[in-house]
């Protein structure tokens, strides 16, 4: 079956500007078998069908349910590791060493999906906060459906297999019936919030940003313009972390790649509201400031086979 060409320009026009997500020629199958189940759903012949509909009735419910079949909700805890392993060794003690013992870790983990990411970080700053220090996750998306997955923490077995090691189930989640929940204490750490990346960037300052694995679905000018308002949201100090697939570099050169772990992380080249220094050569070849990552790393491997995680401590992990 194939899509009919003004169908396709319809989707693709409305998803690009309500969410920057490029659906380019030859994506029609994508188009085509997410949105089969809305046309069945609504008792239509198919999809060229429920597209008419849509477009006649201009019904707002119905636009944003195209775009949000649109979007790729792809994830897992733990993805990729090494982010996380950074984040452990490497992160969070350098804002103890910079902020002190009882520091707030900001977090913003920007285009969350269905929480795995930002339960993630929870579960890294549970284990590794000394007590007295406190962890917030700001966790956000375009995608209403997927935030009232992420809000509600529960997981089926198949989810909870997709990287989150046993130990941590044991020590992070509580059952639920047959599927999983993230244990309160964890989840009153996480606020979601909806948000699209092309609107202003919530309130910062944030130490660490996770911005994973969504910049891949955007046109150059989108990217730099969304790097560009995370810059204005950084702590001093504060890490930019990205999917394994994106980089900073050619897309906005007030960013610097620097080692972390196994894995590399980005900082701001010069600190946030700071302008070079009159003369200053360009960021590519201004020298660093000192890397937050220059000691070493506290322990190799992620995730910690011993964890001292204690429930009781509620929201100051
Ligand atoms: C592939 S998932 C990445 C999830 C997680 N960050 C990870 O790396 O596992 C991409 C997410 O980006 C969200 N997204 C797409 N366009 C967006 C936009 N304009 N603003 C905010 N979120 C967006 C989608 O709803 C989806 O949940």
């Amino acid at each position: 079956m194939s899509l009919a060409p003004d169908t396709f320009a319809f989707v693709a026009d409305l998803v690009r500007r309500r969410s920057a997500i490029r659906l380019e020629a030859g994506k029609e199958y994508l188009v085509e078998s997410r949105l089969l189940p809305l046309a069945r759903e609504r008792g239509c012949a198919g999809v060229d069908a429920f597209v008419r509909e849509v477009r006649a009735t201009n019904r707002e419910a119905d636009l944003v349910r195209v775009v949000e079949a649109l979007a790729t909700h792809e994830t897992s805890w733990f993805r990729d590791q090494t982010p996380f392993e950074a984040l452990r060794t490497q992160v969070l003690p350098d804002v103890l060493h910079r902020r002190g013992p009882a520091a707030r870790v900001r977090v913003w983990s920007a285009a969350c999906s269905s929480g795995q990411e930002p339960y993630s970080v929870a579960m890294v700053a549970a284990e590794t906060l000394p007590p007295g220090a406190g962890v917030e996750i700001l966790a956000t998306d375009l995608s209403a459906r997927i935030l009232e997955h992420a809000r509600a923490g529960t997981y089926s077995q198949l989810e909870v297999n997709r990287g989150l090691p046993a130990p941590m189930i044991v020590r992070h989640m509580v059952r639920a019936g047959a599927q999983w929940q993230v244990a309160p204490a964890l989840r009153s750490v996480v606020t979601f919030k909806q948000h699209n990346l092309l609107d202003p960037a919530p309130p910062g300052p944030f130490d660490l940003v996770l911005l994973r694995n969504v910049l891949i679905y955007f046109d150059l000018p989108t990217k730099q313009a969304i790097l560009r308002r995370v810059r204005q949201v950084m702590a001093p100090g504060g890490v930019l972390v990205l999917g394994a697939a994106e980089t900073t570099i050619g897309v906005d050169d007030a960013w610097q790649r620097v080692p972390a772990g196994r894995g590399s992380v980005y900082t701001l080249a010069v600190p946030p509201g700071a302008a070079p220094p009159a003369g200053a050569p360009p960021a590519a070849v201004r020298r660093p400031p000192a890397s937050p990552f220059a000691r070493p790393a506290v322990t190799p491997s992620m995730p910690r086979a011993a964890g001292a995680y204690v429930p009781s401590r509620g929201a100051s992990l």
